[in-house]
């Protein structure tokens, strides 16, 4: 069973507050768990960005639900790629906000100090979601 990684970011459609997100998050894993589907999703700036990575056609199925979702509009794929192992496997879906995140990590891949998924390639948007994994809850 091939395994692939696809990221991309959207933006935040109305007031979604976090107790919204939290409920988002909690059926997310669930389906996530169950279909062998792992990553992490950001939410910054009225941004999400997500790294979903497992089974070729496990990610491609829950990207097609996700893009549909309401809640979010103008999905925009920067990386779609197959990979020989996870890099977010501890986590069904992982979730980091700006509370934590230190601003030098946008600055490290943005062109100011702070998420503005527009300046991102699909390796840097990557890149910053790893170093998102010391932030998640
Ligand atoms: C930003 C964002 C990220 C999401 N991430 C996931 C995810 O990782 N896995 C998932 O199954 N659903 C995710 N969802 C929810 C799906 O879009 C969809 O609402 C849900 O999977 C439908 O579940 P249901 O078929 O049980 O109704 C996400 C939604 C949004 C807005």
């Amino acid at each position: 069973m091939k395994l692939v990684q696809l990221v991309y970011f959207s933006s935040v459609v109305g007031g979604l507050v976090q107790d919204d997100i939290q409920s988002l998050l909690k059926h997310a894993q669930q389906k996530n768990s169950a279909a062998g589907v792992s990553g992490l999703l950001l939410f910054s700036n009225q941004h999400f960005l997500q790294v979903l990575e497992g089974p070729r056609t496990e990610v491609n199925t829950t990207y097609y639900r996700i893009q549909n979702d309401k809640r979010h509009r103008d999905p925009i794929i920067l990386l779609y790629k197959d990979i020989h192992a996870r890099d977010f496997c501890n986590w069904a879906m992982s979730w980091a906000t700006d509370v934590k995140i230190k601003k030098e990590i946008y600055f490290r891949y943005c062109s100011r100090p702070e998420f503005l998924p527009n300046d991102l390639t699909g390796e840097s948007a990557l890149a910053l979601l790893r170093d998102m994994k010391e932030f998640v809850s």
